[in-house]
């Protein structure tokens, strides 16, 4: 499922989809440790909307798929197929959203934390949520930026691009035109693509994953992939 089509209550969708790919007793699982950790944290990254009720001025709205958070499960078996310390590293998240991701990324230990949303509402809640959290985290320089992604170069200090399916297949291609780059310089990179649904797109521009991480069911939660590690 791609979340681009919405539906009225696109949180069914998303509550079905989980249901269907991970069963009942860890979609109840998961979803007790996301509560848990908002209410740990002090934010409030809840929610699915989708583009057609966000005030978006870039063209690429009509790529872009639906806002839901990251799951804080998934982000963890996410960094800890990294493979190194975080303290002096930058992380980017593509469509960041309410920040979940930033967040995380701050409580995993990075330096600095940049996101790039498109959404002035969401990024209006992940401002609030940063000013929420960034005194837990003094160490993390928090970088919030609106805009579009398909138009954002990627920083040379940025260490690990983040993609949890912002959008749709002719958008991740055109974002390829940004990753590529950074990919071929001689930094190491890393690029985790959780729910990773147009994956081929990014296997045929930088080669096979690295790692894929699966669910009980086997299925594919996030790939990432490298200029380093090889497959
Ligand atoms: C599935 S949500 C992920 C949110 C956040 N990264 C997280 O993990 O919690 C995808 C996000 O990408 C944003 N998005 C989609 N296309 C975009 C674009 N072209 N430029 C910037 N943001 C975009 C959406 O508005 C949405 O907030």
């Amino acid at each position: 499922m791609d979340f681009k089509h919405k539906g009225r209550l696109p949180w069914l969708s998303h509550f079905i989809y989980s249901l269907k790919y991970r069963g009942l007793m860890n979609t109840c699982s998961m979803g007790l440790k996301e509560w848990k950790k908002e209410r740990e944290l002090g934010i409030d990254t809840f929610g699915a909307h989708c583009p057609t009720e966000l005030s978006i001025e870039a063209t690429s709205k009509l790529g872009g798929h639906l806002y839901q958070p990251s799951s804080s499960v998934i982000f963890e078996k996410a960094m800890n197929a990294l493979p190194f310390n975080f303290s002096d590293k930058v992380f980017l998240d593509i469509g960041s959203g309410k920040g979940r991701a930033l967040i995380l990324a701050a409580e995993a230990g990075f330096s600095k934390v940049i996101g790039i949303e498109y959404a002035s509402e969401l990024n209006d809640v992940a401002y609030t949520n940063i000013e929420t959290v960034k005194d837990r985290f003094p160490n993390t320089e928090f970088d919030l930026r609106e805009g579009d992604a398909l138009q954002f170069d990627i920083p040379a200090e940025v260490d690990v691009i983040y993609l949890f399916n912002p959008f749709d297949e002719e958008a991740v291609s055109g974002l390829m035109k940004k990753v590529k780059p950074a990919f071929d310089r001689s930094k190491p990179i890393y690029l985790i693509y959780v729910n990773p649904v147009h994956y081929a797109v990014l296997q045929k521009q930088l080669g096979e994953p690295f790692v894929t991480l699966r669910n009980l069911k086997g299925f594919p939660e996030a790939k990432l992939f490298s200029n380093r590690a090889k497959a």
